[in-house]
């Protein structure tokens, strides 16, 4: 199912999502959209928090379900994602099934993440930021505080596997309404926000 008005971000670590979700929020359109991300702020979220910053060691399966698990509050929750577009919001979040299939799918192959999340509904928009991970990993050496996954050889094989099921969900029947925008992450700030709003600005909430 897709869900119509429903905005992800994706990409690797570094690749400037959270930044363009920042830009998103400042403007005066922001009123009619709720704005997330996961690992939520919920309960849920925490816990998978201690994990990325190696506070707590799982088995990569153990991780699957837990990202899985997050995610379904986030989608069904009271606070969740169906009831603010109910309730006639926009929703943009910064990452969602995509991370598990790309991240988790190099933890714990292909075949545990599409099993937990392929009945989780698909966005109307779905971009993902493309960065050569060598790049993404000198932004995020800037910022300080390193998670798990943050090394070359990790972010190589996320990357690959992004791109892998970028292709996979082009051609696949029940994703043909979701649309897909790839970005040249390594542009500025800038440009990329302006690419981004010729893209949300599109949506039916907007144009109603
Ligand atoms: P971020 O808050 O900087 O986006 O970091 C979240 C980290 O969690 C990032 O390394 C990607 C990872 N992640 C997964 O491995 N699987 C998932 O399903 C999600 C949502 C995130």
């Amino acid at each position: 199912m897709i869900l119509n008005n429903f905005v992800v971000f994706e990409g690797i670590d570094g690749a400037g999502t959270s930044t363009q979700l920042k830009i998103l929020q400042e403007r005066p359109e922001s009123a009619k959209i709720d704005f997330s991300a996961e690992p939520t702020s919920f309960e849920t979220g925490k816990f998978l928090r201690s994990l990325l910053g190696g506070k707590i060691s799982l088995d990569p399966r153990t991780t699957a379900y837990l990202f899985a698990a997050d995610r379904a509050e986030h989608v069904y929750g009271e606070h969740g994602i169906e009831n603010s577009l109910k309730n006639g919001k926009a929703v943009i979040i910064d990452r969602y099934i995509f991370s598990s299939l790309a991240y988790q799918g190099v933890s714990c192959g292909r075949e545990l993440p599409r099993m937990l999340n392929k009945d989780f509904p698909l966005p109307q928009l779905l971009f993902f930021f493309d960065i050569d991970p060598e790049k993404s990993l000198e932004r995020i050496k800037s910022r300080g505080v390193t998670e798990i996954y943050e090394n070359n050889e990790y972010l190589t094989n996320t990357r690959k596997q992004y791109l892998d099921v970028i292709e996979e969900y082009k051609n696949l029947d029940f994703a043909k309404g979701m649309n897909i925008v790839i970005i040249d992450a390594t542009q500025s700030v800038e440009e990329i926000s302006k690419i981004v709003w010729s893209h949300i600005a599109k949506l039916p909430i907007f144009n109603s």
